[in-house]
């Protein structure tokens, strides 16, 4: 079996290319970027976050599922790799990409609950996990990635990694899938 996408959207290309050209390394794989894009196509008219845009690599990903009523918020507090992003991601009505960082952003969040949240930072995944769940429509998807070693890793990172492990199948409001695949991913839907 092939497992990875036949198909790379031409916006996923430039954002490899920028990330290429301004050496970021913590770009999602194809492998994820795919999954995503699949996810964001089970949500049309759905309201979806993502926790770290970086160059736009996942977001261009989870552009190319989403329906045009979709809606996309993606999240960085860094306002150079959210510029890159944004030369990637153009005109394009259905994103609003926000400097900021995640902790303050999502405690003053009131808009609509979450169809489905990519978290690609330690917030939403290590930290304030529970402050996002909360903003979690029922059976909105939970997705998360980096959490096989990775060489961008802190030295602190694995046992943040083995902690989260440990207590996300533990959480009784989520349906939890582990995938040991890809960069390492985590897939689960809110029950309650
Ligand atoms: C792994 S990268 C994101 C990669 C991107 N999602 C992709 O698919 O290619 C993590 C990003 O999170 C951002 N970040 C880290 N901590 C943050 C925080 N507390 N608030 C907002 N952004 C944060 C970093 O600036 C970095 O761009």
């Amino acid at each position: 079996m092939i497992d990875r996408p036949k198909h790379i959207p031409g916006r996923v290309q430039a954002a490899h290319e920028i990330s290429k050209q301004f050496s970021f390394e913590m770009a999602c794989k194809d492998r994820t970027g795919a999954l995503l894009r699949t996810l964001a196509a089970t949500k049309p008219g759905g309201q979806i976050l993502e926790l770290g845009t970086g160059t736009g690599v996942g977001t261009a990903w989870i552009l190319d599922g989403m329906d045009s009523s979709a809606h996309l918020i993606t999240v960085d507090r860094d306002k150079d790799t959210s510029d890159l992003a944004r030369q990637v991601v153009g005109e394009d009505a259905r994103v609003d990409l926000i400097v900021a960082d995640v902790a303050s952003w999502l405690k003053e969040y009131d808009g609509a609950p979450f169809d489905m949240v990519f978290v690609d930072t330690w917030r939403g995944k290590f930290i304030d996990r529970a402050e996002l769940l909360r903003r979690l429509a029922p059976g909105g998807i939970y997705f998360g990635d980096d959490l096989l070693p990775q060489p961008t890793w802190d030295p602190e990172q694995p046992a943040l990694v083995d902690s989260f492990l440990r207590e996300i199948v533990e959480d009784s409001d989520l349906a939890v899938t582990m995938m040991n695949w890809s960069s390492g991913l985590v897939l689960a839907a809110k029950q309650k």
